[in-house]
């Protein structure tokens, strides 16, 4: 948009610029100009009252042409190609997998002899959890950064990420790495300056001299880590102030009401945007913007801020997409995309947390009411954004569907949630589940769920009991936690060690920084020598791996499984079975219907339900695209084996 007074100041601006040539500039004023009005319009709103405002809007700018300056020729030319084919990302081709890259292969100069591994399954695209310097202890997971800018020594050096990089565009493999935007740890530059009382640095985050604000703040702010991490703040002895740590007492929250902050921050993802990363996870973005009386989340600034670091990324390095990490209630997750808008303007890709927890209650309660309730209170997404749909992540497993869906499929909440806890924590008569509980909160009753897929499928019971019936029933249920989330719409992300059946590690119980946080019980060191059986015909492994692959080959060629809003949920009788549309705009290939049986016994579905999307019996049979076998249908029904979906081309 053109507005004369945005449009002045960029004139301003630029003249103190020091003048790049024309040529290679060009593509860099274009997309200056298209963004200037927004970035300048939420900039004033939220920077405006100050008097430093129009030499900050200057600095912003001053960092993306800086930045802008330094992108490779190979990556601006991949900006190029990804503006003309603007939906790269939705298309069916993107499977994912997430890993720590210690645990996954030691560090990531092994990564690159394990590329391999990675087209064997036939995944595309590696998110590589955080490899940022921490320090060795207090660090959560990685997530509490000591130098944005460097690579953790244990994980190896910016050198070896170089070269991982340079592997994984020679294969065609997209990168998606962390940068954890709300925070950092007590051990950063920044937090370091602040504790020797640097004012400058001191306003960087929220600190107080006493009680009085942090008070104010924490009658409203829920508590993240309830058990190991209680209250929002933490005395600081070196300043005698209070800082806000909405997470760990060492994670302290940077405070976005200063634009310096700001400006660091797009810097910083400009920096990672430069060494050829593909998609950037923002971190827990729904914490960017705190205010008192209010629970700190999802807060109309933090939308503001992720637009801001989204049209600040558009100029620079467009070619550069964001992932929102907000596992928040459904209604809100979905606002991380942006709202009002067609196109994506705040991150193009969001965890799609409230399919995930939804699946899990379908595994516990063998029902599929408010799975089926919970997707259909969904709003449909913007078209340029999509969904990552995960089973698991490294955290917690948040069941974080709303009471309304709940109710309406004739749970009481509470007691609901409580059942679910006690079915995946094996304290529930009929679970074979083996979880844990985490982040309970003793005021609230409020409690989430740790645990390896396998181990919440109830493979480790099994093979413990050496019980072959419930071996493959575990074995059924991941495949069929896989499939959904291959066909449901988005990119899948399949969490490493899952395709295998990975149990659970208590390893962590035996490291002191790791022990409180029951979280690392489903983050694995993986044994290669066990991940060899997966080419051995009949291992746990390679019956878990082989139907995984399989599925990823296949979704890759249902091009109705890209994600365009094209998926009509079909209402079942049958409340064990769940069942959808993807439908196709182009008559040339054929539509999909997936249907999914989450009872430990067959069930039946008419097939009259599926007469309007087109599904009948060619030649007098039906095929499941999936595993290329002959689906039974009796007395026009088709008959769903215990634990199974189906992709049905229709
Ligand atoms: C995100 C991460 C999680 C971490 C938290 C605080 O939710 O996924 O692992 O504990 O942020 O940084």
């Amino acid at each position: 948009m053109y507005e004369q007074i945005s449009h002045s100041l960029l004139n301003d601006i630029l003249t103190q610029l020091k003048q790049p040539p024309a040529k290679d500039w060009q593509h860099f004023y274009t997309r200056l100009g298209a963004n200037f009005y927004a970035i300048y319009s939420l900039f004033q709103h939220l920077y405006g009252h100050r008097d430093d405002f129009k030499p900050q809007l200057a600095h912003l700018v001053a960092v993306l042409s800086e930045q802008y300056a330094q992108r490779a020729p190979h990556l601006k030319a991949k900006d190029l190609e990804r503006e003309k084919n603007h939906d790269w990302f939705m298309q069916q081709k993107l499977v994912g997998m997430a890993l720590y890259c210690e645990g996954f292969a030691g560090n990531l100069a092994n990564m690159k002899d394990r590329l391999g591994y990675f087209q064997e399954l036939g995944i595309n695209l590696v998110h590589i959890l955080p490899i940022c310097d921490c320090p060795e202890q207090a660090n959560d997971g990685g997530y509490a950064v000591r130098d944005f800018r460097k690579i953790d020594p244990r994980y190896g050096s910016m050198e070896d990420l170089e070269q991982l990089i340079t592997a994984m565009q020679q294969c065609e493999m997209l990168l998606t790495l962390d940068v954890v935007v709300n925070h950092t740890s007590d051990e950063h530059a920044w937090a370091l300056q602040a504790k020797n009382g640097d004012q400058h640095y001191q306003d960087y985050y929220y600190m107080y001299p006493d009680r009085t604000v942090p008070d104010m703040f924490e009658a409203s702010m829920p508590e993240v880590f309830p058990e190991h991490a209680p209250g929002s703040f933490t005395y600081n002895p070196e300043t005698g102030k209070w800082v806000m740590t909405v997470f760990n007492n060492y994670q302290w929250d940077l405070n976005y009401s200063n634009p310096a902050v700001l400006i660091e921050m797009v810097d910083i993802i400009l920096f990672w945007a430069n060494k050829g990363v593909d998609i950037l996870r923002l971190d827990a973005v729904a914490f960017l913007w705190k205010k008192i009386g209010s629970t700190s989340q999802n807060e109309r600034e933090a939308h503001l801020i992720l637009q801001l670091l989204k049209d600040c990324c558009q100029v620079t390095a467009p070619g550069v997409i964001f992932i929102a990490e907000a596992i928040v209630a459904p209604l809100e997750i979905i606002k991380y995309f942006g709202e009002d808008a067609v196109n994506a303007k705040e991150c193009e890709i969001a965890y799609n947390a409230t399919f995930m927890a939804l699946l899990w209650d379908a595994v516990a309660t063998k029902n599929t009411v408010l799975l089926t309730n919970g997707v259909k209170d969904l709003p449909e997404k913007l078209d340029r954004a999509t969904w990552l749909n995960y089973v698991r992540c490294h955290d917690d497993i948040g069941l974080g569907f709303s009471d309304q869906a709940i109710i309406a499929s004739g749970f009481d909440p509470v007691s609901h949630r409580r059942f679910l806890v006690d079915y995946y924590t094996g304290q529930y008569p009929d679970s074979n589940a083996r979880g844990f509980a985490f982040g309970v909160n003793r005021k609230t009753g409020d409690a989430r769920i740790s645990g390896a897929l396998a181990s919440l499928a109830g493979l480790e019971t099994a093979l413990a009991n050496d019980d072959q019936p419930a071996v493959d029933n575990a074995i059924l249920t991941i495949v069929l936690l896989h499939n959904l989330i291959m066909s449901f719409g988005g990119i899948p992300l399949i969490y490493y060690g899952d395709s295998v059946g990975t149990l659970n590690n208590d390893g962590y119980l035996q490291d002191s920084s790791k022990m409180h946080d029951n979280r690392w019980v489903h983050r694995p060191t993986l044994d290669w020598d066990m991940m060899a059986l997966r080419n051995e015909p009949g291992t746990v492994q390679q019956r878990l791996f082989s139907q995984v692959k399989q599925m990823i080959a296949i979704r890759k060629e249902i091009s109705a499984f890209a994600d365009l809003n094209n998926r009509d949920l079909i209402d079942m009788i049958n409340p064990h079975l769940f069942a959808f549309h993807r439908h196709v705009q182009t008559g040339m290939n054929p539509s999909v219907v997936v249907i999914a049986n989450f009872d430990v016994h067959p069930q039946r579905a008419a097939l009259h339900l599926f007469k309007q999307k087109g599904l009948h019996k060619a030649g007098g049979t039906l095929v499941d695209l999936c595993s290329g076998q002959t689906v039974q249908v009796e007395d026009d029904a088709i008959i769903l084996p215990k634990l199974t979906a189906y992709w049905l081309a229709a």
